[in-house]
């Protein structure tokens, strides 16, 4: 049985496939086209799966799509109505109001497409628009038969709906080694809702409880992230790395601006927003989704005027950023304790836009009473791909679970044959290795302080690299941020670079050693382990680790030993293989890479290339 999942009309379009229930591939459409976080439709990504699967979309038995237009439907129009005769009453008139809630952006999302409307009478058109813009999610099959230059009669799949935030849910629990969770699915929002809490075991998910529109732990993070200056989408992660440099002495706004209330629940303060009154667009051309303003003129009322992009960051966006930082963290533990509460469990499965925030993720062990922590490697929108996938196979088809994710690497790989050919065609020298030489070498390299593109095996699904495409380097070297910054990432220096540990090692560099193979958990550094690699030691004393076995990555287990033997640290400096785009996917992007930045060696498969 084959099963094609779909994140589409989205930030971060992707798609997977599965058979019999085993995961053959998923990968993010950005990859492919070379727009960050791209939205629209995912062609590439959709012939990529099939190409991998040995299939063709007429082969395929079930098709889905993690958006369900007709979800929380009622809801959906009594907000519109109730928000259309509070503005009849006001006598105000509204211009290009967004459509409710299509979109989804990592972290936040607000909404897709433009309605424009004014009074009573345009709720009518409002709900039309909306509809209209989901006609697109409808219409799939059709757009699946024109994007493949198929006859539409040639796809006989099933076609299937699956509300947003249940594709999260099922893409943290049926690929978990769980049989039994509490899940969350956390983020701006999708299908009208922003988080979603129930319980998984065996086959089947049932839901809990909800946050509903236009409450949104997502929506506060990127809007604080806008107004500190940072308006592209998916900043917010910026505004993470930035937290730690300032104190939270702005929480009491905070609190104020998002409030928690009984049962798990939270509520925004919307005089901040803009969002639920004036609606925020979204758009993207194929390319990268842009979002308009949501936060509305009370930040300024409150904190004075937005930062502009470009200018000095002060105490002001430090300390900003560490309250909106500490408040989702307190909002965070707060339904996490409820759903604890509920369920009595310890296990937890974890999605969302807002779980890519390691530095949350990292405490609630610590804040809550949850013992073991599963978070699938693409938590944000383009894991719903997958999600859509299992939810189809396991919740509607009630097929057996069998398949637990243990690692990211399901994209493209390259033979050394064709490495070879992209090597050769780029008309740059050349040495090749056996297979035991080539991670002996590379960790010489890092451990001489050399800058090393690191590019093996199948390409990572989710936002890190993780030792296929990544870039490595000595961590012990304090001055490493600055060189890779310098000569390569051009990243804002308060950023920091993450270490990949061997996972057997973790209780000795960190305060807590809970495996965090996807990179998404934040740690403290054991106070005592700081000086010796301060490349990876954020200002706070924290580092977001990719613990690393050999069961899940061998070779780069094997570059890590290496780098081990010779230095006595079990640790390198991992940043992911790119310049100021997509990361990397093909051997020949690798060699771009390396030519236009100052990288010192290049490892592509077994072949290396030296800078001269
Ligand atoms: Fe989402």
């Amino acid at each position: 049985m084959i099963i094609l999942g779909i994140n589409a009309y989205h930030g971060d379009a992707a798609a997977a496939i599965i058979k019999d229930g085993k995961l053959i591939a998923a990968v993010e459409e950005e990859r492919f086209n070379r727009f960050k976080h791209c939205a629209g439709f995912p062609i590439e990504s959709i012939k990529y799966c099939l190409l991998t699967a040995g299939v063709t979309i007429e082969d395929v038995d079930h098709v889905g799509i993690s958006r369900d237009p007709s979800a929380h439907l009622h809801k959906k129009v009594l907000f519109a109505a109730t928000r259309a005769a509070k503005q009849a009453v006001g006598g105000r008139r509204q211009e290009a109001v967004g459509t409710i809630d299509d979109g989804d952006v990592g972290g936040a999302s607000v909404n897709g497409g433009n309605a424009s409307n004014g009074n009573g009478a345009g709720i009518f058109s409002q709900i039309k628009d909306r509809l209209g813009n989901a006609a697109k999610v409808r219409d799939l099959r059709d757009e699946l038969a024109r994007q493949l230059n198929i006859p539409k009669s040639n796809i006989r799949a099933q076609f299937h709906n699956v509300e947003h935030h249940r594709a999260h849910l099922a893409s943290a629990f049926y690929v978990s080694p769980f049989e039994k969770a509490a899940l969350l699915s956390i983020d701006g929002f999708g299908d009208f809702i922003s988080t979603m809490w129930a319980v998984g075991e065996g086959n089947s998910i049932d839901v809990l409880g909800q946050v509903e529109y236009p409450h949104s732990t997502g929506i506060v993070y990127t809007a604080t992230t806008q107004f500190i200056g940072f308006p592209h989408y998916g900043d917010e992660g910026k505004v993470m790395g930035l937290a730690p440099y300032g104190r939270p002495r702005f929480i009491n706004e905070f609190r104020e601006i998002i409030r928690t209330e009984e049962n798990g629940q939270f509520r925004l303060n919307l005089d901040y927003f803009r969002h639920h009154a004036e609606g925020v667009d979204m758009t993207w051309d194929q390319g990268s989704p842009v979002i308009g303003r949501i936060f509305s003129d009370e930040f300024a009322q409150t904190f004075g005027p937005a930062r502009q992009q470009g200018t000095a960051l002060t105490d002001r966006e430090r300390d900003i950023a560490a309250s909106l930082q500490l408040r989702l963290e307190e909002v965070g533990f707060h339904v996490l304790n409820h759903l604890h509460d509920k369920t009595g469990l310890t296990d937890l499965g974890l999605a969302g836009g807002v779980a890519y925030n390691s530095v949350m993720n990292g405490k609630i062990l610590l804040n809550t009473p949850f013992k073991r922590m599963f978070i699938q490697p693409a938590a944000g929108d383009s894991g719903t791909a997958l999600g859509v996938c299992y939810q189809i196979y396991n919740g509607i088809l009630n097929r057996n679970r069998g398949e637990v994710m243990e690692g990211a690497y399901t994209g493209p790989q390259f033979s050394n044959n064709e490495i070879r050919k992209a090597l050769e065609s780029s008309n740059i020298g050349f040495e090749e290795y056996s297979d035991e030489e080539v991670t002996k070498r590379a960790a010489r390299d890092i451990a001489d302080g050399l800058v090393v593109g690191w590019f093996q095996g199948r390409m990572e699904f989710g936002p890190r690299a993780l030792g296929n495409r990544s870039i490595v380097v000595d961590p012990r070297r304090a001055d490493m941020k600055d060189i890779l910054n310098d000569r390569i990432k051009k990243r804002e220096p308060f950023r920091p670079f993450a270490p990949s540990i061997l996972e057997e090692r973790v209780g000795d560099y960190f305060e807590q050693t809970h495996p965090a193979p996807t990179m998404l958990m934040g740690y403290q550094i054991k106070e005592e382990k700081r000086l010796e690699i301060p490349a990876v030691t954020h200002v706070d004393g924290s580092g977001r680790l990719q613990t690393v076995s050999p069961t899940v990555n061998d070779r780069y287990y094997r570059l890590i030993s290496e780098f081990n033997q010779l230095t006595g640290v079990p640790v390198i400096l991992n940043t992911s293989f790119n310049e100021n785009e997509p990361i990397v996917c093909t051997p020949q992007e690798a060699i771009n890479c390396f030519l236009k930045t100052r990288m010192d060696v290049l490892y592509v498969g077994n072949c290396a290339v030296r800078r001269r």
